[in-house]
């Protein structure tokens, strides 16, 4: 009784001194089947004034979460109702690339996509967002997101909490900069809103025992370096794509955008107090976008933000009487992780980040130099290919790399072992300037040589600047150095097309087949011929995606086709 009168007192006291807001915690869907519809829509983020937003379902901002069961089949239907093509990735799922999500899965307004899929992945938290070509930034930072919590039976063995809101809470955690006004800003650097879950100012109430925390980086640029009132001890549980062998005990855990991290909290004996989720930000490297603003002669863009460098408080908890059957302690062993070794690795990739000039704070960035280009598959990977990357940021900011259809082991960072925090299931890694660091992946189970998947900068507006590339699985019985999307002996045209297309083929491609697959995979086309030209009708074909294939005993190539 006592603890709830303090606790009392403390609502009472913090609602005068702040205007607080108690933390939304998005609704849930489970099953097998789900409904996800993106419309659009507004939030009065700053009193009596609106913020055009893009949400799921009954929604304002963010979407519903998704509690995947490993090992079920799930369909999704996702309804686009907002104004602009888009697109709904998996973020750290691994799916077909045709079910991914990424630029090419393009849904126009109001059409539908149905992507269907095994869960395949291990007990974590996942997100879905936009995804559209150079659109990520503009339709995310709306509020078109939201999260994905798969269960296994190896998490569901452990006395963990998981009762979802209540000891078990997800915090999608955004900073934002809105305009005059009040429009959030994709490009916006001097981000000074924080949002948690879409609550400005928020406070939860937790109770006294052990509490869950699910926390994932949603912003657009800042990294947060968290951690809590006093340099609390608390013990992260989970990276990106998974539990981590044993709990980790620390103070801090940094999430560039785009990272995942689990903690749990020991709050046992604690009712009655309060203590905030912090960034401690004074920590970071000046690079580390959220840490000190690096001093930039006039004429540069301005990147200052109040919350650059400072420590800052983010959610305030509110400890309450524990509940029945409260969690009390913290299992001492979570599972086992078996990293790949590194000598089984098929080949080393080093990929660069770069700019224009060392100078370069705001972008475009790029991976070795090139921009993204559709037309072009930086890598063809040979299904269950064991492979190492080597990221080198060689420009004088922070990026967040991420890559699709894998979880990552990291191997090192600038040649030391990382943090047993960061060795763990992942799949975005955070290079402040200069550094360098090394994963360890295998590309398994889905091959499919036409449709790629991406990596990428997750700093938003740095991957729709082009800071991204692709690459496609490609199924081992097929000759890996036949395929080459740079090769464009092949032209299909026009493109876009309409009624027809036509296909020019060298005359030194003899006997060949040509196909023609929609998005989804399946062959809708197909001829044997031996001909320089072919003409196809395509008037009656629904209007989209297709890849036209040119295909011999030692050719092939493949050519993305639109139909308007
Ligand atoms: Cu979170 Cu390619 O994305
Ligand atoms: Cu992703
Ligand atoms: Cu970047």
């Amino acid at each position: 009784m006592k603890n709830r009168l303090l606790f009392l007192l403390f609502i009472i006291i913090g609602s005068k001194t702040y205007s607080q807001n108690a933390l939304f915690v998005p609704d849930t869907l489970s099953g097998t089947n789900f409904v996800l519809t993106m419309h659009e829509d507004s939030v009065p983020f700053f009193p009596g004034k609106y913020s055009h937003t893009y949400a799921f379902n009954n929604n304002k901002y963010l979407g519903p979460t998704l509690f995947f069961q490993q090992g079920t089949n799930v369909n999704i239907l996702v309804h686009n109702q907002i104004s602009d093509t888009t697109t709904v990735h998996w973020h750290g799922i691994h799916v077909p690339a045709i079910w991914d999500g990424g630029p090419y899965s393009e849904i126009l307004p109001g059409d539908s996509w149905n992507p269907q899929f095994t869960v395949m992945d291990h007990a974590a938290m996942y997100w879905y967002h936009p995804h559209p070509d150079m659109k990520t930034a503009e339709q995310a930072i709306k509020g078109a997101a939201g999260l994905i919590i798969v269960r296994d039976p190896i998490e569901a063995a452990l006395a963990l909490p998981r009762t979802y809101g209540v000891d078990d809470i997800p915090l999608v955690v955004q900073s934002q900069q809105y305009d005059s006004l009040n429009q959030a800003m994709p490009r916006g650097m001097q981000d000074s809103t924080i949002l948690v879950n879409g609550t400005m100012n928020p406070f939860v109430n937790v109770p006294a025992q052990i509490v869950r925390l699910r926390l994932l980086n949603a912003s657009g640029e800042r990294t947060f370096n968290f951690g809590f009132t006093a340099n609390m001890q608390f013990y992260q549980i989970g990276s990106d794509g998974g539990l981590l062998d044993v709990p980790y005990a620390t103070d801090r855990v940094r999430l560039g955008p785009g990272e995942r991290a689990e903690v749990l909290v020991d709050l046992n004996n604690r009712a009655g107090q309060t203590f905030y989720l912090m960034s401690y930000a004074s920590e970071l490297a000046m690079g580390i976008q959220g840490g000190p603003t690096m001093p930039m002669p006039p004429g540069y863009p301005n990147m200052d933000s109040p919350l650059n460098g400072i420590d800052f408080n983010i959610l305030q908890f509110n400890v309450g009487a524990p509940n029945t059957q409260p969690i009390l302690t913290i299992p001492n062993v979570l599972t086992a992780n078996t990293p790949l070794d590194p000598a089984s690795a098929n080949i080393t990739r080093t990929i660069r980040f770069t700019a224009d000039s060392a100078m370069v704070m705001d972008g475009p960035f790029y991976f070795n130099d090139s921009t993204f280009n559709m037309e072009r598959f930086d890598y063809q990977i040979p299904l269950n290919n064991i492979e190492m990357w080597k990221l080198v940021n060689e420009t004088m900011v922070a990026h967040p790399f991420h890559i699709h259809d894998v979880q990552f082991y990291l191997l090192d960072r600038n040649g030391v072992t990382p943090t047993d925090g960061e060795r763990g299931r992942k799949d975005v890694v955070l290079i402040p300037p200069g550094d360098s660091v090394t994963f360890i992946t295998q590309f398994t189970d889905f091959a499919d040589s036409l449709m790629p998947y991406m990596y990428h900068c997750h700093i938003l507006m740095h991957e729709d600047d082009g800071m991204m590339g692709q690459f496609v699985v490609i199924p081992t019985s097929v000759g890996v150095n036949e395929i080459s999307s740079k090769n464009t002996n092949v032209k299909a045209y026009p493109n876009p097309a309409t009624d027809n297309i036509s296909i020019s083929i060298p005359t030194s491609i003899q006997n060949y087949q040509l196909s023609v697959k929609n998005i989804v995979g399946q062959t809708i086309y197909s001829v044997n011929a031996n001909h320089e030209k072919q003409e196809i009708n395509t008037s009656s074909w629904p209007r989209g995606m297709y890849f036209v294939e040119v295909l011999n005993n030692d050719f092939r190539q493949s050519e993305k086709i639109v139909l308007q």
